[in-house]
């Protein structure tokens, strides 16, 4: 220890994973909520703060968990009438997890997804939230170097998730705003060359529907499309359905891969289907780490299992969480008060981006928005986007996740979440953005003598932003009180 050079001894003191940066904890999405938590808006105590619209959190319904806390005081341990299953709870835990916390899962999961799709409880493998189902899945299908192909823009926590700790590495399948970021057959294939020729074994495709960043669902036709390839190729499909129950207004419903393999045995093979579910969004859970791998594959069932034992369910969350999806009325009651909820609120907030202007990809699912700033841009690259997001940060003081951190192929993209605040919280940011945007209109159409807000000191940044003809600048909500543009309607 005397003898060690303090520095280079320091750092040669842990291995290479702990330091590498596979954490990816360096890009702009985590450097936003290092921007909010160092500056937090509060209503009453700090109002110029900055306001979280980077965490996809679903708060809009915990007044009915708490109302149903309240009304059944047995599902937990912590309360004299549930007392009694303190010692059992305290003293349970092995890695099949406790049979009624996999059958309420296993029937959720099916409630969820309208009664289409049944779901095995013996399938059914624990892991901390999806985060640690998706790290399981990569150690169960890849090895160190191997690729998981993954449609963008995509979450960029799959990049920890799937490859820090396991040495698996995804290759982006590019879709675009030309089909509103549809994955097409075409960019499958293409990626899937890409990798052959540079020597790198694919071992699966992973999707997110409804997907995050964009807020929609994939089709029957695209999901057919993307179980043929995976079967032709002979690759795992791993299917994050995380956002399934965050689906809201009648179209298009949310259909699941189980779905679409079970309507037609002969599509696929079922040894090659994985999904990966949490929850974290559906309830709003995320503190509570419950996530599944549920896997078609018995030996991945199998291995999976084994190695759940590093990121289990905790018994007493088990047996809270078996209480509360056991009553069937409830769970009823709450996913369609919830897609209430999260309709009303996208419904308010794209509303009050087309007053000035700002369009978002047509969506009807997710805990936020998919928001087209490209025409704020200084020019069309990811440097002027990385700038606008500054602005947008230190001066509008909103924390938005730019494009680029999830790995969109075009500048100008942000994602906006909306279901982890109040409403006049929501109604502060819209007020925020509309000044922002008006003060660039009036910036362009009379110039300003003094530098303005967006005028950044160090990026030189000067937003481009006019009036344009009223039709052009209208948004591609299905809310949107004016007609949509043939330039929008083309892009979505
Ligand atoms: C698509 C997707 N998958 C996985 C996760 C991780 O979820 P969990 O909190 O259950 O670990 C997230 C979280 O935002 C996500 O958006």
């Amino acid at each position: 220890m005397a003898n060690v050079n303090m520095s280079s001894g320091r750092k040669a003191l842990l291995s290479k994973l702990a330091t590498n940066d596979g954490h990816a904890e360096n890009s702009p999405y985590f450097d936003g909520w290092k921007a909010y938590e160092r500056n937090p808006f509060d209503a009453s105590r700090n109002p110029d703060g900055v306001i979280q619209m980077g965490l996809a959190e679903n708060q809009l319904c915990f007044d009915l968990i708490q109302e149903w806390l309240i009304n059944n005081p047995q599902a937990s341990i912590c309360t004299a009438e549930g007392v009694d299953m303190f010692k059992d709870t305290a003293i349970f835990q092995d890695y099949h997890g406790l049979p009624e916390f996999r059958n309420a899962v296993a029937k959720f999961m099916g409630q969820v997804r309208r009664g289409v799709g049944k779901f095995n409880p013996d399938r059914i493998v624990m892991s901390g939230g999806a985060t640690g189902a998706h790290e399981l899945i990569s150690f169960c299908l890849a090895d160190r170097g191997d690729a998981i192909l993954v449609p963008t823009p995509y979450y960029p926590g799959f990049d920890r998730d799937l490859c820090w700790r396991t040495g698996a590495q995804l290759l982006p399948v590019v879709c675009d705003s030309s089909n509103g970021f549809k994955v097409t057959r075409e960019a499958l294939e293409a990626a899937y060359i890409e990798a052959k020729e540079a020597n790198i074994r694919v071992r699966a495709l992973l999707i997110t529907n409804p997907s995050n960043p964009l807020g929609t669902v994939l089709d029957r036709k695209t999901l057919r499309d993307i179980v043929s390839f995976i079967n032709e190729k002979n690759i795992h499909l791993i299917c994050d359905e995380i956002y399934s129950a965050t689906v809201f207004g009648s179209q298009p419903s949310f259909i699941s891969i189980s779905e679409i393999i079970e309507e037609d045995q002969e599509i696929c093979n079922h040894d090659l289907i994985h999904i990966i579910y949490s929850l974290s969004k559906d309830l709003g859970f995320p503190g509570f780490r419950v996530g599944i791998v549920y896997s078609y594959n018995d030996k991945v069932v199998e291995c999976a299992r084994k190695m759940s034992s590093f990121g289990l369910v905790s018994s007493q969350t088990q047996h809270l969480i078996s209480s509360l999806l056991s009553d069937d009325e409830f769970v009823e009651k709450f996913l369609s008060e919830s897609a209430k909820r999260l309709e009303n609120r996208h419904q308010t907030f794209t509303d009050g981006l087309a007053q000035v202007g700002i369009r978002c990809l047509q969506s009807n699912a997710g805990l936020f928005v998919w928001m087209d700033l490209s025409h704020l841009l200084r020019e069309k690259s990811f440097l002027a986007e990385t700038d606008l997001w500054r602005i947008i940060i230190n001066e509008v003081k909103l924390n938005v996740s730019p494009g680029s951190s999830f790995h969109c192929s075009e500048p100008g993209w942000f994602r906006v979440c909306i279901a982890n605040m109040d409403e006049p919280t929501v109604e502060i940011a819209l007020k925020r953005i509309r000044a922002f945007v008006v003060k660039g209109e009036n910036a362009v159409v009379a110039p300003a003598k003094k530098k303005q807000c967006w005028q950044s000191q160090n990026t030189k940044l000067r937003l481009s932003f006019s009036f344009r003809k009223m039709d052009d600048l209208m948004m591609m909500s299905p809310h949107s009180p004016i007609p949509q543009s043939p330039l929008v309607q083309a892009r979505t």
